[in-house]
């Protein structure tokens, strides 16, 4: 009996040494690829001083960045936080001390963060939105930078990420997302697409905008991001509800957050309050675009 008892504990002994090993190794690898440092070709992004371009970066920035840099722009303390995970603060964008408009030397920086998803230094930043961002046009991109210019300075320090040991290892596992510079396809330049309430320019609107983030890749649905939130996103591709939606029933739900049988959209996963400042103009091209892509069943898991 001795015997089995001494055998069993040499097995588990040896299993759970092996289990800290591999743990270490993933970690290890965890470490070197937040650690890695990327270099891409300068933009040369020529950013504009105009009124009208500085108001169109503000409404860009007004739907796009406010959503999770605050109304200020001056960071949000635990953006992401689950315990045993770490914490995420997201950058203070303003000039103000602890600010990127203060750190930053260049508007090459600010082109590296938003289109690359690296920070000054090279390395991989953890911020989402740059799997929608990395496709903003030259031109948007400098409206954006040139309004980020334009905020009031707040003086706000943030602590960017603070993974734990067991993040890093469920990163390499894949049960965290990637990195978005290691996803994403680095342009050096990109062309604008010409505005207007068409399909195409409804296109860069859904590429621009996280829709393909919570929506899936081919818009009709996937898991939220954040895995450690449970919610299916549905289908947006017209095998969904939307095909018995009239174009104003569309605008009038990201507007109101009510869809037309007056189910009401939750704010905490369907950022609709961002996106209910899109131009009418934006939201009848996102519409003509939903409209144009292949009808898909709802993704399930
Ligand atoms: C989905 C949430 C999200 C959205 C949307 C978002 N950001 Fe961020 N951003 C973050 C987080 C989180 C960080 C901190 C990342 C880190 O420290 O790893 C960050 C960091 C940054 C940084 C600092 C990078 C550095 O040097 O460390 C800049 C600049 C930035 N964001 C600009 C923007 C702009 C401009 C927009 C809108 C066009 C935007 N972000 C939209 C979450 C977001
Ligand atoms: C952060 C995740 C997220 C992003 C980004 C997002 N959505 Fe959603 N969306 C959801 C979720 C989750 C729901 C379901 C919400 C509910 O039922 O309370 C939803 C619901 C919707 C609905 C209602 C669909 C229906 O069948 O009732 C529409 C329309 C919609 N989203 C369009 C968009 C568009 C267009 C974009 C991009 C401009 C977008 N969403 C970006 C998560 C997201």
């Amino acid at each position: 009996m001795k015997k089995v008892l001494k055998w069993i504990g040499i097995v588990l002994g040896s299993l759970l040494g092996l289990l800290l090993v591999a743990g270490g190794i993933l970690y290890l690898i965890g470490n070197s690829r937040l650690n890695k440092t990327y270099d891409f070709p300068p933009s040369n992004i020529v950013v504009p001083t105009d009124e009208a371009s500085i108001e169109f970066g503000r409404h860009r920035a007004e739907s796009l960045c406010e959503g999770c840099h605050g109304k200020d722009l001056s960071g949000i303390e635990n953006w992401f936080s689950a315990g045993p995970l770490g914490t995420i603060d997201s950058a203070n964008l303003t000039a103000g001390e602890g600010g990127v408009g203060k750190e930053y030397t260049s508007d090459e920086d600010y082109v590296r963060a938003i289109r690359h998803g690296i920070d000054p230094d090279g390395k991989p930043i953890f911020m989402p939105a740059v799997f929608s961002t990395s496709h903003l046009s030259d031109e948007d991109l400098g409206a954006i930078i040139a309004y980020l210019k334009t905020v009031p300075p707040v003086e706000h320090k943030t602590n960017g990420q603070n993974f734990t040991a067991l993040a890093k290892i469920l990163y390499v596992l894949g049960v965290l997302p990637q990195m978005p510079a290691e996803a994403v396809s680095h342009e050096t330049h990109i062309a604008a697409v010409e505005v207007g309430a068409n399909a195409e320019y409804g296109e860069y609107m859904v590429n621009t905008n996280d829709c393909r983030l919570c929506h899936g890749k081919d818009l009709n649905g996937g898991p939220f991001p954040d895995p450690t939130r449970i919610k299916i996103s549905p289908n947006l591709t017209p095998g969904g509800e939307l095909a018995f939606w009239s174009e104003d029933e569309f605008i009038n739900t990201i507007r109101t957050g009510t869809t037309p049988s007056g189910h009401e959209l939750d704010s905490e996963f369907m950022p609709w309050k961002d996106y209910r400042n899109f131009y009418d103009d934006e939201l009848k091209a996102i519409w003509l675009y939903l409209q144009s892509v292949p009808s898909l069943l709802q993704y399930t898991e």
